[in-house]
């Protein structure tokens, strides 16, 4: 039997960290075996919102890249691609977009959330391509016929997007696309050494994938801890500190059960708990960083990679479009 398709991305809007890590890349290594696996870097996607810097959107497709190289997405198993270089999408978002409304578009919750938080960028008005992307993110999954889509809790209404649309094109003109489904990563998002709920970029709050221990140390030294927490030997509580939030994901059971003991007994004072934890955190980025530092030696490789990738993605985006356009009666010299 044929593996089910996967389809994936991010914008290349900055280097990715360890809630990327947590929250999709992990999943998405183990994922690489058992399916057959597309991701793309969404360049497109991200100049909805940068269209105004496109020197960042350009330098983030090889960091983004070298980051899923460097967790031990293989290119063999995985095609990564960069979606400008596939036009068919861009094709099929034209006509995809005759099949969804601009009330529809509106109401989506995570295009709305987005359009608030990005008043600086819109302004009043939003564009018609911010507020269309979700047509072209249905482009981008059904080109490669994706049956599921593994992404986070935020990806959900883009997905259900997607759904709607294909239902539509296939009552009217035949069942052609493929209907996706989202995988949930099981993995919660993970929080900012501030406390915030969301690691971000634009939070400051976020070690990244390519953080040298240096910087490792110096961001765990300024995580929040419990703020009632004066002196070294007060008594701790670790359910509001994100030092221990993060011994949870880094460190062993034991280790974590003795931090939290001693804590809570004001025998163990927060640096010495911290140095702990950076640690913990280094000695699970350094073979991430070597792997990285070998890629961003041989740059030529990490094109190698993109290039092959995006043309075998290109390859089966138009078979997809072909079918399309035939089902579409757009197919004029064909017969
Ligand atoms: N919207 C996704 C994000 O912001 C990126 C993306 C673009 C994507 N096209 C996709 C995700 C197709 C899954 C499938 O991270």
């Amino acid at each position: 039997m044929d593996k089910k398709i996967i389809v994936t991305g991010d914008r290349p809007t900055g280097r990715l960290h360890i809630g990327h890590y947590f929250g999709s890349l992990q999943n998405r290594v183990k994922l690489q075996d058992e399916y057959k696996s597309y991701i793309l870097v969404a360049d497109v996607q991200a100049l909805t919102d940068n269209f105004n810097n496109p020197e960042k959107v350009r330098k983030n497709v090889r960091e983004v890249v070298m980051d899923y190289l460097s967790v031990g997405i293989d290119p063999k198993k995985t095609t990564i691609y960069i979606q400008s270089m596939i036009p068919e999408v861009a094709e099929l978002t034209v006509y995809y977009s005759n099949l969804v409304t601009i009330s529809r578009l509106e109401r989506n919750p995570t295009v709305k959330t987005e359009i608030a938080q990005k008043k600086d960028i819109f302004g009043e008005s939003v564009t018609y391509g911010f507020l269309g992307y979700p047509v072209s993110q249905a482009a981008d999954i059904t080109a490669l016929e994706g049956e599921l889509v593994p992404v986070g809790e935020d990806q959900l209404p883009l997905i259900e997007q997607t759904r709607e649309i294909v239902r539509k094109f296939n009552s009217i003109y035949g069942e052609i696309l493929k209907e996706p489904e989202a995988v949930l990563s099981t993995q919660k998002r993970i929080k900012g050494l501030d406390g915030n709920e969301k690691m971000g970029k634009s939070l400051g709050n976020a070690i990244y994938l390519s953080d040298d221990e240096e910087v490792v140390n110096k961001k765990v030294m300024g995580a929040l801890t419990d703020p009632g927490r004066i002196k070294k030997d007060d008594p701790g509580n670790p359910n509001i500190c994100m030092v221990s939030y993060y011994h949870n994901l880094f460190s062993s059971k034991e280790e974590v059960e003795a931090v939290c003991e001693e804590c809570k007994a004001g025998k163990r004072g927060c640096v010495a708990c911290k140095k702990q934890l950076a640690k913990n955190i280094n000695k699970m980025l350094e073979p991430i960083r070597e792997k990285r530092k070998y890629y961003e030696e041989h740059p030529e490789l990490v094109d190698k990679i993109l290039e092959e990738g995006t043309k075998e993605a290109r390859n089966k985006a138009k078979e997809t479009m072909k079918k399309v356009k035939k089902a579409m009666k757009l197919d004029y010299f064909e017969q």
